[in-house]
Formats: structure tokens, sequence, C-alpha cells
């Protein structure tokens, strides 16, 4: 990331801070909810199956920058089926250019290409080695596989959702993300139970296991893209949610925080780290604000 942007984000968040905004700065436009897999643990695809227009992200694209956001997520369904007429996603980031976003971030489950250099970070979702990403995922790991390393781009994150299924896969993903010259870092939520998923839960112990591998694998050098000192407010589970410094927008329609804010009793359980990390970093602390500057200078 350009040091002036990083300095703008600072100063946005320093005035969050000082003048208790509550002002979104990260957005993610769901470009479809189509999906070519089935994954076990979600419940966000081929619900209506839309196609969303380029007009209409585009729209939202720019309303997303007038209210201040700068940080743009594109993200599904799967992200890379997205196709108006003879425009991809790439037309979408040239779009977010355009706009002005300072990032612009793809969600991908990589079965399609991984070949998206325009984009600041690619997030491809692993939910493990072969075995049990397959297990989660359906038989698409080794195709996966093969498109990372036809990529020409260096700019892979991997996105793992730690769930009962995979818990114990966070080191050899972190080999794995240390081995290929293509996956830059990798990053990690856990399972948030929508309807019929609560069993891939995490229990009290198991998620206190998993955060302390986390953490050892930080230790040891591995390019992990979590905020380490936000792992213990996740385990205490005491931050304050929904995030506002996060929105979400699917087909005009806005959802402070995640489409999953309107689901009564989720947010109690969230997994997802990201929320926890903005909604820690906004509240001033200090410690989750010094991770940000290491961890997004050595990343992005
Ligand atoms: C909904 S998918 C959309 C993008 C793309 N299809 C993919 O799989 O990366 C975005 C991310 O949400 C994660 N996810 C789905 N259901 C989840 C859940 N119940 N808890 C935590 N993460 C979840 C997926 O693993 C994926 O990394
Ligand atoms: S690939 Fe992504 S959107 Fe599709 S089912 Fe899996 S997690 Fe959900
Ligand atoms: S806190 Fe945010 S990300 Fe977590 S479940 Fe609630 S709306 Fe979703």
């Amino acid at each position: 990331m350009k040091f002036s942007y990083l300095t703008k984000l600072g100063v946005f968040g320093l005035k969050s801070v000082l003048f208790k905004w509550e002002k979104p700065i990260l957005g993610t436009v769901i470009v479809t909810d189509f999906c070519n897999l089935d994954c076990k643990h979600c419940a966000v695809n081929n619900i209506n199956k839309v196609m969303h227009s380029f007009e209409t992200i585009s729209f939202e694209m720019q309303k997303f920058y007038d209210e201040g956001i700068r940080i743009l997520f594109l993200s599904g369904g799967e992200t890379m089926l997205w196709k108006d007429g003879n425009k991809d996603i790439k037309d979408l980031i040239a779009k977010g250019r355009e706009i002005g976003f300072y990032l612009i971030n793809i969600v991908t489950n990589g079965t399609v290409h991984l070949n998206i250099p325009e984009a600041d970070l690619v997030f491809l979702s692993l939910d493990g080695m072969k075995d049990v990403h397959n297990k989660i995922r359906g038989d698409v790991f080794d195709g996966i596989m093969k498109n990372v390393r036809k990529a020409n781009n260096t700019n892979i994150c991997v996105f793992t959702a730690i769930n009962k299924v995979n818990q114990k896969e966070i080191s050899s993903l972190c080999e794995l993300v240390r081995s290929e010259p293509n996956l830059n870092s990798i990053s990690f939520n856990f399972h948030t139970p929508y309807r019929l998923t609560e069993h891939l839960c995490l229990n009290t112990d198991e998620r206190r296991a998993a955060v302390q591998e986390i953490k050892e694998m930080i230790k040891k050098g591995y390019p992990v893209f979590n905020l380490p000192s936000t792992l213990d407010i996740f385990l205490k589970n005491t931050w304050k949610r929904p995030c506002r410094q996060c929105v979400v927008s699917e087909n005009g329609e806005r959802f402070d925080c995640g489409r999953c804010s309107v689901i009564p009793g989720l947010c109690e359980n969230c997994g997802y780290l990201f929320a926890v990390e903005f909604s820690t970093l906004f509240s001033g602390n200090i410690r989750a604000i010094f991770d940000m500057f290491r961890v997004y200078t050595r990343f992005v």
C-alpha cells in the first residue's frame, strides 16, 4: 500500500477515536450470489441466483467512496464468476481504481483463475490441505493449486475459516503458504454459526487451542495476516459489534458490518476476525494500531 494511503487511513483512525466517529472505512460489494461450490460451512451461496449489473455495482462503489469508504472488497457468491456482457471482474477493479479506492481486494474460491494482478490482494479461501479442504468444499484442491502456480502475481492471501473439520490444519496451511511463491500470507477467521452450520463451531477450549497455534505461527515468523493483539480480545469476546467501520452492500441493500447483522443472535458468536480487528482498532486500542502498521506494511 502506498505510504500516503496508509497515513491517510491513520489520520482517519485518529479522528474516529478522538471524535468518536462511527463512519465506515471498509466496504464490501456482493457482485453475485451465484456459486459453483456448495461448501459445508456457507449460508450465502445461490440464494437468489442474481448477477448484479455493472451499473448497479459501479453505483454502489461510487456511493461508498462518496461516503468516505476507501477500502473496497468485491465478494460473492463466487466473485470470479461475475460477468455482465463482455465485462468481468477486471472491469470492476478498473472502475474502483478510477473512483479512487486506496485498496481493492477480491475474495474467491480460486476455482476459476487467480491471475488478478490488478487487485491489491486476492483472498483465496483454502480451508485445509487437500483432504480436509475437499471434505468441506468438494474435489477442487488440486485445480486451485494449479491456478495458484499459474498466476502471474504474488498478491494471494490464503483465507481460512477455522471450524470443527479443519481446526488441526493451521500449521500445515502456514507451511504451504511459506512454500508457494505466489502465496503472500494467510488470514484466519473462525466459523460463524449460521443456521444449520452450528455444529461446525469450535467450543471454548478448541478456540483457545487454535488461537494459541496461530500465535505460535506468528512468533515463528510465518506470514500471518491477522493482528496478534486482537486474538485475545476475540477469545474474551468483549469487542463492540456490529463493527461500524465496515459495511456491505448487496443489490443496493446496506448492512452494517456484515450481511449477518440481520440474523438474531449471530453477532454474539461472530468468528470474523476482520470485524474484531476493525472494531478494536477504532476503539483506539494502541497495541492493535501498532500491529496494524506492522502487518499492513508487510503484506499489502
Ligand atoms: C462467502 S465466501 C465468498 C467468496 C468466495 N466464494 C469464497 O469462497 O472465497 C467469503 C468467505 O466467507 C467464508 N465463510 C463462509 N461461511 C462462513 C462461516 N459460516 N463462518 C466464517 N466464514 C465463512 C468463506 O470460507 C470465504 O472465505
Ligand atoms: S465458494 Fe464461497 S460462496 Fe461458494 S459455497 Fe463456498 S464459501 Fe460459499
Ligand atoms: S459482528 Fe459483523 S461480521 Fe460478525 S456476525 Fe455480526 S454482522 Fe457478521
